[in-house]
């Protein structure tokens, strides 16, 4: 039914993406909101989550950083009023926004709730699944942006996936496991 205003949604967050204010680069729509977007649906099916709300809120939830780099360090509570003003422009009904507002303010672990919506569940576990599937990126932001020597990069990297695995739902962790255990073997090699 909405699916018109979720093409039109992609659209606007893939563009904010492209352009030259957003700090974090394209990668950031093909390595990171595509894939959120991706898990965060396999997991709504695995939850029974609102498909619709999951999807609508993966595509926004680091939409206020990529938009104003001066929104980064609180993009999740910025990026909730985003999702209000877009969806309402859409006239998208009121009790549907806040649950996406729910699952974007919630989404990085930071502000606390009794307990998580489905829909909230399957955005934060899908946004951490996306550190462990994406490591290239994880080290891209390692040794480029932040410009970290190959020890301090590769220890930032370990810690961020820890952190990560941390965050996961059992359904979310059941999907990466296999590969978190590659992913820090590989990291974590001394060479003999
Ligand atoms: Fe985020
Ligand atoms: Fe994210």
């Amino acid at each position: 039914m909405y699916l018109k205003m979720i093409k039109e949604i992609e659209i606007i967050v893939e563009n904010a993406c492209k352009s030259n204010s957003n700090a974090f680069g394209y990668g950031i729509w093909s390595h990171h909101i595509v894939d959120v977007v991706k898990y965060a649906k396999l997991l709504a099916e695995k939850l029974n989550a609102d498909t619709e709300i999951v999807e609508i809120a993966a595509l926004l939830h680091d939409y206020a950083g990529i938009k104003d780099s001066t929104m980064a360090e609180e993009h999740h509570i910025y990026g909730a009023a985003e999702a209000q003003r877009i969806l309402g422009e859409f006239n998208y009904p009121q009790e549907k926004i806040q649950k996406v507002k729910d699952c974007i303010i919630t989404h990085r672990g930071s502000v606390p709730m009794k307990k998580l919506s489905q829909e909230a569940e399957c955005i934060a576990s899908a946004d951490a699944m996306t550190h462990v599937f994406n490591v290239p990126s994880l080290l891209h932001l390692a040794y480029v942006q932040h410009g970290m020597g190959i020890d301090e990069g590769k220890e930032w990297v370990l810690n961020k996936i820890e952190r990560s695995m941390n965050k996961l739902c059992p359904e979310a962790m059941e999907i990466v496991y296999e590969q978190y255990l590659k992913v820090r073997d590989v990291l974590s090699r001394i060479a003999v």
